[in-house]
């Protein structure tokens, strides 16, 4: 039954998730057939995108006995020539005894995984095997590029340069493509590229036809892209293989073993793909945890430099933080301390005294790693955790996260001591974001007399491997986006690593010789906090966003692709039914929608996949830009250029920690705050009146501390506020004039906008008082005798009622609200109102409503009557000419 289940989705994506593959697959054997009786001939066809497909007159069978001779299999073809010293380096690289198993094994299979450690030489040397074998050139077997993907910019340059390096090729032979720049050229042979521009190409070109082996790299990080790209391919190779002239090969290549996702998974590779592992060549790696684990770690991570420096033999510090910030605090400090230009300026200073001795001469006298009992730091225990560092408190370590006071750090006494002996250090910031120029310094070896030292995120995990590193600095932690699944909205949090991440980056040092690993954090906290492995970041995020990112890439039957790892189908389907209501995915027609696999997106989707909030959130920006809102509008743009809604979407990040964190009095002045604004009608604007309040009075701490809200937060939000607006400024240029750094007190109009604006991202979370829709009920409008009102809820089968915090319970009961959350206590209530009008609804939201047939009303206009949701809640007549 097993195979059964999974024979099932397969098949499902091959009829759904390419709508064309069956017409392709029917077509090539009709193709096949014609060929038999006529092998010249060649037929213009259409590929899965509409593109036209030129078939080479070459039979697939052809293809097949070609592969069937390739008993020479790995044979070099295209002799290249390296410098001297290229090749001794190359030797010394482990993977490079085993070019011969690697080259035949892609050769005769299309799916091949190739594991070895970081450092083994996999990303630098496969793509050179397979150019030798003849792949990406124009008269070999396999003339298609050979394209290596890789999660970060950094690695996609940094490797295509080493590797044309390595092969005296000019860049326009060996190149890569990022999302801003590329070095590509027709001549192209090796294509390095980030997965993102892999994923855009095949938008176009779905069989991939420029490639002839694709190598997805760091597999093992699986980053939403990669995860996503594996499982596209599984199926361009089986299209490929059926009526290209030459078959698609895939290398996935992961540091660790931890393969199974890809090898044993039948939805992906019906049969387990070869699994070449590449022996590690490594030095031993002492590691040493901290007795306590600080909470400054930044702080921590100089000082453990410092003593490093001063004290153990030559050999490079590789310090690993989370981001930018911190590396270059860090950078600036060591260099005030330890530059090559502090030092001597200081040595002038106390010229006369000692000035001269010789580092090497300190060193040599000690050389002896076992004395580093000075670094209160214990031996790896790996009889398991030792319970004898509990003084420390983890939450402490993940919440005061904030930027360090660098200057406030205590110096370190003993290191200003001997800094007359010191060599100076060299020290280089590696990080995503910096300068090409820069990052490719870590490669450059250092000048003579100094010590290296990078500072660097965990771009140096994996994806390069920084020459001479003989020490690691590891804080533990790393920068990792994350949603809130409660308010959806996506923001980088610092959290702890795994378990595999601290091997990798413990591994570092031992490239060279044996090194040492000082982790800034205790064994307990590595057994009892740190995962085994990350979790794949498609599990991690939520999963309306990641529907909404496959459809922009053409995936239109998302619950049947092929993840390596999936998410929950059930979720998968209703996220599809959330961005339908939501305007981003067209809806089903009758004609596709047997196959309940959802619609393609929209034009709004496509737009709201440019914002890294949650698609709901995403909407309300979106629908700032909707006809019907701005007719409404009148001009709230010219005014404040929908900054309001910006605020708005941001007020939401505030709201869970506001309701839970704010005091009472803060509580009572937000609803002053909130009366002063005259309104009552959405419990949402309060959160907007704080931060309003809060950017109207200039930022700042003070503000923070006499309006009891949390500064964190509200920096956060303006941080976002200002990411946002940067967003909306590149895409619609004509917002611009609008963007004021302060939102005015708003005004009436621009609240009913905003009412609007909450509506059409909450279309699907109506709810409208029992009596207008049942008729039983029905019997006069509300009773004030009972205490609580009943309403339905679009989509939950019981009453509900407004939950007595609400604005809205102190009111009248209104007819119509869309709510934020429902709870369930006692009873089932809203929380999060907002009072809406129903003639909005057939706006904004289309795809749930129903209309009567036209009929003409006292005044002679067409009208038609709306029906709401699936119970068909009558809405007023709205004008026929509208339903569009
Ligand atoms: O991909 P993998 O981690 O297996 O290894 P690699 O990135 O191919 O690196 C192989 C070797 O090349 C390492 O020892 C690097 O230090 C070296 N390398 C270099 O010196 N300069 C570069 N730009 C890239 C790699
Ligand atoms: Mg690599």
């Amino acid at each position: 039954s097993t195979v059964k289940e999974y024979v099932a989705p397969v098949r499902e994506v091959v009829d759904h998730l390419l709508p064309l593959e069956e017409n392709i697959v029917r077509e090539s054997s009709r193709l096949r057939k014609k060929r038999k009786t006529d092998p010249s001939s060649s037929i213009e066809m259409r590929g899965p995108l509409g593109e036209d497909i030129a078939l080479p007159p070459t039979s697939f069978a052809e293809h097949l006995k070609r592969l069937g001779q390739s008993t020479e299999a790995g044979r070099k073809m295209v002799v290249v020539t390296r410098r001297p010293e290229v090749e001794e380096s190359r030797l010394l690289l482990p993977i490079v005894t085993e070019e011969q198993p690697i080259v035949e094994t892609i050769l005769l299979n299309t799916v091949v995984v190739i594991c070895g450690e970081t450092g083994s030489g996999k990303t630098t040397q496969v793509p050179q095997f397979l150019f030798e074998a003849g792949f990406g050139s124009p008269d070999s077997d396999n003339p298609g590029m050979i394209g290596i993907t890789q999660p970060r910019r950094v690695a996609a340059m940094s490797m295509a340069s080493r590797v044309a390096q390595e092969l005296s090729l000019p860049s326009s032979r060996v190149s890569y493509q990022i999302r801003y720049d590329a070095t590509v050229s027709p001549s192209t042979s090796i294509k390095f590229m980030t997965d993102g521009v892999l994923l855009r190409e095949l938008a176009s070109d779905f069989l991939l036809s420029k490639y002839s082996v694709l190598i997805i790299d760091e597999a093992h990080e699986r980053s939403m892209n990669t995860d996503i790209l594996i499982g596209v391919l599984s199926r361009v190779v089986k299209l490929r293989e059926s009526l290209w002239r030459e078959p698609l090969r895939i290398v996935i290549m992961s540091a660790t073993l931890r393969i199974s996702d890809f090898v044993e998974n039948p939805t992906l590779f019906a049969t387990p793909p070869p699994v070449i592992k590449v022996p590690a060549r490594q030095h031993p790696v002492t590691v040493h945890f901290n007795r306590r684990t600080l909470s400054d770690y930044v702080g921590e991570a100089i000082r453990k430099a410092s003593k490093i420096h001063a004290r153990l033999p030559p050999g490079g510090i590789l310090i690993f933080l989370t981001g930018q910030n911190e590396i270059s605090g860090v950078c600036r400090r060591l260099e005030e301390r330890y530059g090559a230009q502090s030092l001597a300026e200081r040595r002038k200073r106390r010229k006369g005294t000692q000035v001269g001795l010789d580092a090497q001469r300190f060193f040599r006298n000690d050389g002896d790693h076992d004395t580093v009992v000075d670094f209160e730091a214990e031996e790896m225990d790996l009889g398991g955790g030792s319970g004898d560092d509990l003084a420390f408190d983890v939450e402490d370590g993940l919440k005061d996260e904030k930027d360090v006071d660098m200057d406030a750090l205590d110096t370190d006494d003993e290191a200003q001591g001997e800094d007359q002996a010191l060599v100076p250090m060299h020290i280089l910031p590696l990080y995503s974001l910096l300068p090409t120029e820069k990052q490719m310094k870590v490669f450059e070896p250092s000048p003579a007399g100094t010590r290296l030292v990078v500072v660097a995120t965990n771009v140096a995990e994996t994806s390069l491997t920084i020459p001479g590193i003989r020490y690691v600095i590891d804080c533990g932690r790393a920068k990792e986006r994350r949603y809130n699944l409660a308010d959806g909205i996506q923001s980088f949090q610092i959290s702890w690593i795994s378990k595999a991440s601290a091997a990798q980056r413990a591994g570092r040092a031992g490239r060279t010789g044996p090194g040492h690993c000082y982790r800034l954090y205790s064994s307990a906290v590595f057994e009892n906090y740190f995962e085994q492995f990350s979790q794949p970041e498609i599990l991690r995020v939520p999963i309306e966003g990641v529907v909404l990112q496959m459809k922009c890439m053409h995936i239109d039957s998302v619950a049947n692709f092929p993840f390596p790892t999936p998410p929950d189908r059930q979720s998968l389907r209703q996220a599809e039914k959330m961005l339908t209501y939501l305007g981003a995915l067209e809806t089903p027609s009758i004609t596709t929608s047997c196959n309940a696999a959802g619609g393609a997106v929209t034009d709004v989707g496509r737009t709201m996949s440019l914002f890294p909030l949650s698609p709901r959130f995403s909407k309300m920006l979106v629908s700032s830009r909707d006809p019907f809102l701005r007719e409404e509008a009148l001009g709230v743009e010219e005014r404040s250029g929908g900054d309001e809604d910006l605020a708005h979407i941001s007020g939401e990040k505030v709201q869970s920690e506001e309701s839970s964190k704010l005091r009472r009095r803060e509580y009572f002045r937000s609803q002053q705050c909130h009366a002063s604004l005259g309104n009552s009608t959405s419990d949402l604007f309060r959160m907007l009146s704080v931060v309003g309040a809060y950017e109207y009075a200039g930022g700042g701490r003070s503000f923070c501390t006499e309006h009891f809200v949390m500064p964190k937060a509200m920096e956060e939000i303006h941080k976002l506020r200002a990411q946002i607006s940067d967003i909306v400024r590149a895409h619609f240029p004509d917002a611009d004039a609008g963007f004021t750094p302060k939102i005015p007190p708003p005004q009436d109009f621009q609240l009913r906008v905003l009412r609007q604006l909450i509506t059409s991202c909450f279309v699907d979370q109506v709810a409208v008082r029992k009596d207008l829709v049942e008729k039983d009920s029905a019997t006069g409008v509300q009773r004030t005798t009972a205490k609580r009102v009943a309403y339905r809820a679009l989509g939950v089968s019981e009453d509900v009622y407004i939950h007595p915090s609400s604005v809205l319970a102190t009111t009248s009961p209104p007819e119509y609200v869309v709510y934020h959350e429902v709870v369930r206590t006692s009873q089932v209530w809203l929380k999060g109102l907002t009072l809406i009008n129903p003639a909005w609804l057939p706006a904004l939201g289309k795809s749930l409503c129903t209309f009567s047939k036209p009929f003409k009303n006292k005044a002679g206009d067409m009208m038609a009557t709306p029906k709401f949701g699936p119970d068909g809640w009558e809405l007023p007549p709205v004008r026929a000419d509208n339903q569009q």
